[in-house]
């Protein structure tokens, strides 16, 4: 199994060392249009093996497409990162434009890979991904909800002092302030968590949430990284290992939710095949209002690149 990681970046190296420390598959290769760095950090990934005790192979390229071919699976995160002040949306021009030629490199090279998206805003670049690759929905996808419901899940195991791992929870809608978290499916070992935390709490938490990328960027002074790379690499491994893992993942929506032609994340089963089933919540009515929301908000950027000059 081949996986090809552009952009060696935070996300994008962080996402090719998972990979390989993990033994999600046996051949990375990383790309980045800065001469040397993926070939740097790639070195480095293959350098940390025998400490590690990993076989994974990573070799890196300056955007040399040709060492991509028959990739498996592309995970594009090449792009710039939001920086204070910045909203996921002000990067849309300049993404846009990176995500379309990354594109169109990647299929040249790996007609059939299946294609995850990190970069921002998420849910237009997925879309971006999927017009210019022409693959069908299944096989073009991004990521965000894995890292959001994980940002949800951490606040949560933080607030009860339990284990991350007890908590289990569910997010529709785009990556970003109008994302939707769903304290209705989260439970704590099986125990809904509006039985264990005040309505008052939770709803800071979720407040918080939706906040989780900004409050990063404003500590650090760009975005995240560790938990968006190790949501990337999942993604992957439940792909490469047929996992059938129901995660929250952005598709092309044709219908579902009452909802089409728009980009946005909702539950999916992800296996061998990439998006194998879209799963259909039963929403109340202020779920439903919350999702239009983000609907509106992501068409609104969709909007703003189909009248981008192409
Ligand atoms: P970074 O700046 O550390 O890395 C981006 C890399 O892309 C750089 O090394 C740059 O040289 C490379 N690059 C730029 N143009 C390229 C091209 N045409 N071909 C190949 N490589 C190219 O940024 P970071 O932190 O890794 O973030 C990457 C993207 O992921 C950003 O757009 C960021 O907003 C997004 N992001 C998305 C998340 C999500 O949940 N979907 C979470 C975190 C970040
Ligand atoms: C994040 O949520 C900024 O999308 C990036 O960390």
């Amino acid at each position: 199994m081949k996986v090809t990681v552009v952009g060696a970046g935070n996300v994008g190296a962080t996402c090719a060392d998972v990979l390989a420390y993990r033994e999600v598959v046996n051949e990375i290769v990383l790309v980045d249009i800065k001469e040397g760095l993926a070939e740097g950090k790639a070195l480095d990934i293959w350098q940390k093996a025998p400490i590690d005790v990993y076989d994974s192979r990573t070799i890196g390229v300056t955007n040399d497409y040709s060492r991509t071919a028959g990739s498996d699976i592309v995970v594009i995160t090449s792009g710039l990162p939001r920086k204070p002040g910045m909203t996921r949306d002000d990067l849309i021009a300049t993404n846009a434009g990176i995500v379309k030629s990354v594109t169109e490199q990647v299929v040249a090279y790996s007609p059939n890979a299946i294609i995850i998206v990190v970069s921002n805003p998420l849910d237009v670049m997925t879309y971006v991904a999927a017009v210019v690759s022409k693959a069908p929905r299944t096989r073009v996808m991004g990521m965000a909800g894995i890292l959001d419901t994980a940002r949800y899940r951490a606040f949560l195991a933080s607030e009860l002092n339990v284990s991350p791992k007890e908590i289990q929870a569910m997010l529709l809608g785009g990556h970003g302030d109008t994302m939707v978290p769903l304290p209705r499916y989260t439970t704590v070992s099986g125990i809904p968590v509006t039985e264990l935390i005040a309505k008052d709490k939770l709803d800071a938490i979720v407040n918080r949430t939706i906040n989780g990328g900004g409050e990063l960027v404003k500590l650090m002074g760009t975005s995240a990284w560790y938990a968006p790379g190790s949501a990337a690499a999942q993604m992957v491994e439940a792909i490469a290992k047929d996992q059938r893992r129901v995660v929250p993942v952005c598709i092309g929506l044709d219908g579902e939710y009452g909802i089409k032609d728009c980009y946005l994340g909702v539950p999916v089963i992800l296996g061998k095949n990439g998006i194998e089933k879209v799963i259909e919540l039963q929403l109340n009515d202020e779920e439903k209002t919350l999702l239009e929301i983000s609907r509106g908000k992501v068409k609104e950027v969709m909007d703003v690149y189909d009248n981008m000059p192409k």
